[in-house]
């Protein structure tokens, strides 16, 4: 099968707790997979890993058929890994450009890109020069969401982006997710189950550290007791 990512049993300690024990996800190239599971589940803890914020103590995480347990988050990053954290830590007293800028350090050139992401998002064209703290929480995404893609990833890490963000903001953020998705993979936690159904082709369902069920989409929404049961919603 041809993943991009291969998430092998990885098992994540933070500090003295055993937080995953056992998370498994496979993510084709060029489609976007979705981390469902109710809060405290593992999915932020599962995307750290995957840039090896918090390392895993066992398994293995391939991408593109390499081993990425034991690298540096920096060294991880460099090998065309973007990851766009919860909460859009973005700088609020540097400008929508310097932000950009700042991203451009690890390996990008944001003359290159620059056309491409205003093209998506057009509205940080119009606040290139204004500090990212005067952006709503919706341009505040959209800023974090560029940042990653100053560099040419391969993989977009995307955690929880339409969190706390009225409808219409979070329907023109699915349509930049979705036309992203057409050159690179993306790996998504949404916890917002209609977004999710609109974006992810595939799911992957995390329940108290593990991953218990994974498949397409398509099913997933055809099977409401599955979704009750770990997710509670439907
Ligand atoms: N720094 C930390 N110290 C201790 N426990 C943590 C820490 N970060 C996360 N956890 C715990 O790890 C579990 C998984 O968290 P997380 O991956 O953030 O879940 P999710 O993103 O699915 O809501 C939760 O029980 C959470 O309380
Ligand atoms: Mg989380």
């Amino acid at each position: 099968m041809n993943n991009i990512l291969e998430v092998r049993d990885i098992h994540t300690y933070i500090g003295q707790f055993y937080i995953l024990q056992g998370v498994s996800v496979a993510v084709p190239a060029q489609s976007i997979t979705v981390l469902l599971g109710r809060n405290g589940a593992g999915k932020t803890t599962t995307l750290k890993s995957i840039m090896g914020l918090t390392a895993p103590r066992r398994g293995e995480i391939l991408f593109e058929g390499q081993n990425l347990v034991g690298k540096r988050p920096y060294d991880i990053a460099r090998l065309g890994i973007g990851f766009v954290p919860e909460h859009r830590a973005i700088f609020k007293a540097l400008t929508v450009r310097e932000n950009l800028e700042i991203a451009e350090r690890s390996s990008g050139d944001l003359k290159k890109r620059i056309d491409f992401i205003f093209d998506l998002f057009p509205d940080l064209k119009r606040l290139y020069t204004l500090p990212g703290g005067q952006l709503s929480g919706g341009q505040q995404q959209m800023l974090a969401i560029a940042r990653a893609l100053v560099p040419e990833n391969r993989l977009l890490l995307i955690d929880e982006p339409s969190e706390g963000l009225a409808p219409v903001i979070i329907e023109s953020l699915m349509h930049a997710i979705r036309t992203l998705a057409k050159q690179t993979t993306v790996l998504l936690v949404e916890q917002n189950f209609i977004v999710a159904r609109h974006l992810a082709d595939r799911y992957t369902i995390i329940e108290e550290g593990r991953s218990v069920h994974a498949g397409e989409m398509a099913s997933l929404t055809q099977d409401p007791a599955l979704i009750h049961r770990y997710l509670g919603a439907a």
